[in-house]
């Protein structure tokens, strides 16, 4: 098995919003990158949103020019899968959400990757033991599910499969610090992970409370960023219970939970949007409506909330 310090040269495959951040972080943490995309055209796009991730990094005070430029610079592109993986210690794939692409990826690189490679896929919810099923090297096969965005959120899920190796989770925990992000260990291949239960859980609560006109959408998200995530940023829900007393919360949960959404499949509100082709930013309205540039100001809102919060937190991302 490799050690940490073995590994220097990662190869993202898959070059969208995630693997264009993910190739990102890793290159501005000082690894030897290599980025591949079927086509050119989307190697060149990948290079703009890496540089339009960096400039605002810049811009916000996460990042010196110089660095921005020595990362950006060190990461080749390239449209063949043998070329990126070659000699390469890990491997992070993010293609589209659609399991027998993922397996097809797989099987290739289990082909042209070095036998001691470390194969990681960012799935938010596929099974990994299914990805790893077209594999001869399962036990070296992990989910390493990031946030987007990937060049700013902290925590990266570390998810072992059926039949991945203790040191590989160990292995892909150390490296996941050696990026600056805290990787979070999910021992068990389930749907969803960790990340997407807490988060789905809320969501359909969120859009419970909508439906029984108990709150706006407007009032929730205020709620959830100006009250929970607030608290949340400082304690977890069993540190929560702790401080509030397990008495406090046993009593809440015993009337509550038969309150709370219990619905098996995505609801009328988000299922009609969809339907009506309101699908949020890429077709002008969602929850929301987003005229010409609105788009672009609600990403820019948003990002430079998490700077801030990444300043706060003496950012993860900041060199
Ligand atoms: N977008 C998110 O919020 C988010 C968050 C966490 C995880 N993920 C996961 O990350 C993965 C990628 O998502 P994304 O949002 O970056 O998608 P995306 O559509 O932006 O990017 C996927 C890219 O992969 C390319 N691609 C398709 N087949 C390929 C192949 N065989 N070889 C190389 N490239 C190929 C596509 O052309 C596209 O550029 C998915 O599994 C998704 O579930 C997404």
């Amino acid at each position: 098995m490799l050690r940490i310090d073995e590994i220097r040269t990662v190869a993202i495959v898959g070059a969208g919003v995630m693997g264009s951040g993910i190739a990102q972080t890793f290159a501005q943490a000082g690894y030897t990158v290599r980025l591949h995309a079927r086509r050119e055209d989307s190697l060149r796009a990948a290079r703009e949103r890496i540089a339009k991730n960096q400039e605002a990094m810049v811009r916000a005070g996460l990042l010196s020019e110089n660095a921005a430029r020595t990362a950006l610079d060190g990461i080749r592109t390239t449209t063949s899968l043998a070329e990126a993986v070659e000699g390469c210690h890990f491997v992070s794939e993010s293609v589209p959400e659609v399991l027998t692409q993922k397996q097809d990826v797989f099987a290739a690189l289990d082909r042209l990757a070095p036998r001691t490679a470390i194969l990681s896929t960012d799935t938010s919810g596929l099974p990994i033991s299914a990805i790893a099923s077209v594999t001869e090297r399962p036990e070296r096969v992990v989910g390493f599910h990031w946030m987007n965005p990937p060049h700013l959120m902290p925590p990266v899920e570390v998810v072992r499969g059926e039949r991945t190796a203790d040191a590989v989770v160990d292995l892909t925990c150390d490296l996941a610090r050696r990026i600056g992000r805290i990787p979070i260990r999910v021992e068990k291949d389930v749907p969803g992970f960790l990340w997407n239960r807490l988060q789905l859980a809320l969501i359909r609560e969120a859009l419970h409370v909508v439906e029984q006109g108990i709150a706006s959408p407007e009032t929730v998200d205020q709620a959830i960023t100006s009250g929970l995530g607030f608290r949340w940023a400082a304690v977890g829900p069993f540190r929560l219970m702790d401080l509030g007393g397990l008495a406090t919360f046993q009593s809440v949960a015993s009337y509550l939970y038969r309150e709370l959404s219990r619905d098996e499949e995505p609801q009328h509100t988000l299922a009609s949007k969809v339907a009506a082709g309101e699908t949020g930013i890429g077709t002008g309205r969602g929850f929301y409506a987003y005229p010409p540039g609105g788009a672009e100001a609600a990403i820019a809102a948003r990002d430079a909330r998490l700077f801030e919060l990444l300043k706060l937190s003496q950012g993860p991302t900041c060199r």
